[in-house]
């Protein structure tokens, strides 16, 4: 199997429990990593509450036609996301489409097949998206249409309302509930027991070559790596140039061009580069200090699982201080189900009190946490009054975070133009918090900046950059490196350039439209017939953040009159302007290029932005064909359908 399953491992789950004496199994689609972080989460606490001999499963690693087969006493879980336009995670399609196919065939010919199957299940999507939850509803009702029995309800998550794990919590107690009736569960008092365990390694030191330091495995290790480059193993590429793109001093965009030449990566205009991030050393300090580690974080130490089906996260033997810096995500806000599993390590019985209030009582947990923004030790931090907590065992930060996830960023150069260069456009992230003396950085986007004070040798870097560890293993090659991979999209260019395109993407959501660009200056430059190029582009102030104004007069050499650039300045004025405002004036122009079959382009925030455009789309079109705004609706549902109206959007 091509897609990243071990080799030699048996692609046959029951056979896997069998071994293992599971008596739950729980799959995961996951893209990045929440869906994974959940099913290990309801593996954890089967256990703890239920006594069920649980495991997670990679849906990409097993095949599915002995489905059939799990007995009755058994069950499956299913922890699915809706990855982008209604799509699987990378690593479900295979499942999808053999569950949702038209022959998918099981062991046995019973009939219905899947009778004796019982499973729940819960799907992770975001309401933003034209397809919402359409994994986990497609699978159940698939699921279900094979005569498979559904206990508890089909729950569903929502990023877009920004409720996710309050969705999955408010779903999860009653289904535990429906489910231990169901399966003559008891539920008894929930006692931690470590899924991992900590060696000593103490004849090792940082500095012996078998010892990882942020290397993702063994190739990296070895300074043999080479591709395939996924995302199980990025390419160090190196830095070709990076540079600032606003002229205001308190906020920062970078351009970034990352050189692919020496490795056998390949893209295409409109795809996605993955940044592997590094936590920063201001947040590794912060809590390898608050949980006790502090001394001991360059201790050599072998991780290891003591289930059989779990899995170690990260590649082994290692330090403290490089799995906090490069594989858990310590920055993301905490979970009220860690802060109820963390209570029994308190340091008092005063914070023990309050941590199973908070764990306890959603609405206390919002007006204390909310605002503030906590991550694990910033709330370690301020609920234990000053204590430090170093009664958590190690293993509970392994189970309960998630691991450090890539981020996707669209690509803002054209491949046909340089194929072997990808740029990116990424606007830092910073965020005043009240109630916080410093504010709430975004950790790919400093790490990034990072990475660009260093290599341009910016003579006043800012602090909190100076504390990422660019030395470190990942860059120990000559200047500087990021880690990255591919991940290929469908929004893309029309195959004919004589076809018209319209943009539209404000601030960074112009990313992918510079490359379209691009492309198209230099389809028209080598004599090709390009048709005509419209970009509405938004930003606040047109001397402030006005991107690639000057790449835009460049492509118009070659474009001319076929490239518009339609700008909407949204704090120029006393009234915001923004590229819808600027979509209804041109309605008439846009009419006529959707007749011209123009493919229609968004990029950008999908919570407001991409939602706005949508509708002024539908009223445009209702307008210029004399149809009702419903019939509009319809329209550009269809334009979606047919791939005429592409989305990159995120939230
Ligand atoms: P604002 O911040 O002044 O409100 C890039 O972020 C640009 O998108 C900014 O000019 C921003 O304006 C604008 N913007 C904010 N909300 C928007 C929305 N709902 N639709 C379109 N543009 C928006």
């Amino acid at each position: 199997n091509a897609n990243g399953a071990k080799a030699g491992q048996s692609r046959n789950f029951l056979e896997k429990m069998e071994e293992s004496g599971k008596n739950c199994i729980i799959f995961y689609g996951s893209q990045t990593g929440t869906a994974e972080d959940y099913a290990s989460r309801l593996a954890k606490e089967g256990k703890s509450r239920f006594g069920l001999e649980t495991m997670t499963a990679d849906l990409e690693e097993y095949d599915y036609e002995n489905l059939d087969a799990l007995p009755s006493d058994k069950i499956a879980m299913f922890v699915l996301a809706t990855y982008g336009e209604g799509e699987p995670t990378d690593n479900a399609v295979e499942f999808y489409e053999f569950i949702t196919g038209q022959d998918a065939s099981f062991s046995k010919s019973d009939d219905p097949p899947l009778a004796n199957l019982r499973y729940v299940a819960f799907g992770l999507g975001n309401n933003t998206y034209e397809h919402y939850n359409s994994m986990v509803r497609n699978v159940d009702k698939a699921l279900q249409k094979f005569g498979a029995q559904r206990i508890g309800e089909a729950g569903e998550g929502d990023d877009g309302a920004g409720t996710m794990e309050e969705d999955f919590l408010a779903w999860k107690d009653p289904m535990w509930a429906a489910l231990a009736e169901k399966m003559g569960l008891e539920e008894r008092e929930a006692v931690y027991e470590p899924t991992f365990g900590i060696i000593d390694r103490d004849h090792l030191t940082p500095e012996s070559p078998e010892v990882y330091l942020g290397e993702p495995n063994k190739m990296h290790l070895e300074g043999t790596a080479k591709g395939p480059f996924n995302s199980h193993n990025p390419y160090i590429a190196p830095i070709a140039e990076s540079r600032e793109l606003f002229s205001v001093k308190d906020r920062n965009c970078i351009h970034m061009e990352i050189d692919i030449s020496a490795s056998n990566l390949s893209y295409q205009t409109g795809d996605h580069v993955a940044i592997w991030p590094t936590n920063s050393g201001d947040e590794v300090d912060r809590f390898l200090d608050i949980v006790g580690l502090t001394e001991k974080r360059s201790k050599v130490i072998t991780v290891k699982a003591l289930e059989p089906t779990a899995k170690v996260p990260f590649p082994v033997p290692t330090t403290f201080d490089a799995i906090v810096r490069y594989h858990l995500e310590i920055c993301a806000p905490i979970s009220r189900q860690m802060v109820s599993t963390l209570a029994a390590f308190a340091p008092n019985d005063e914070v023990k009190a309050e941590m199973i209030r908070l764990g306890g009582d959603k609405d206390y947990f919002q007006q204390k946490t909310g605002p503030h923004y906590h991550n694990i030790a910033r709330f370690l931090k301020a609920v234990g009054k000053g204590s430090k907590w170093p009664g958590i065992p190690f293993s509970a930060f392994i189970e309960s975070l998630n691991k450090l996830q890539p981020r996707y960023y669209s690509i803002s150069s054209s491949s046909l133009v340089q194929p072997k260069k990808i740029s990116i456009t990424a606007v830092i992230e910073s965020q005043d918090i009240p109630g916080r003396d410093d504010p709430f950085r975004g950790v790919a986007t400093n790490y990034l900046l990072a990475l660009k004070q260093k290599q341009n040798g910016d003579p006043n870097p800012s602090p909190f950059g100076k504390t990422y560890a660019l030395n470190g293993p990942r860059n120990k090659f000559d200047g500087i490196h990021v880690p990255v991979h591919v991940r290929h999209s469908n929004f893309k260019l029309p195959s004919d350039p004589a076809k018209p395109i319209i943009m539209v993407g404000p601030g960074t959501g112009v990313a992918p439209f510079r490359g379209f660009i691009q492309g198209r200056a230099k389809q028209a430059q080598d004599g090709a017939s390009v048709g005509p190029t419209i970009l509405f582009f938004g930003c606040r102030k047109r001397t402030e953040d006005f991107l690639y104004e000057s790449d835009w007069e460049e492509y118009k050499k070659a474009l001319g009159d076929n490239l518009e650039i339609v700008t909407a300045f949204s704090r120029d004025s006393s009234k915001k302007v923004y590229v819808q405002h600027r979509l209804r004036e041109r309605s008439k122009d846009i009419g006529e290029l959707l007749s011209k079959k123009a493919n229609f382009y968004v990029c950008g925030d999908a919570a407001h932005m991409a939602r706005e455009v949508n509708t002024v789309l539908a009223q445009i079109i209702a307008e210029s064909r004399g149809v009702s705004e419903s019939k509009g609706e319809e329209i550009v549902k269809n334009m979606r359908a047919t791939n005429q109206y592409q989305e990159d959007v995120w939230s």
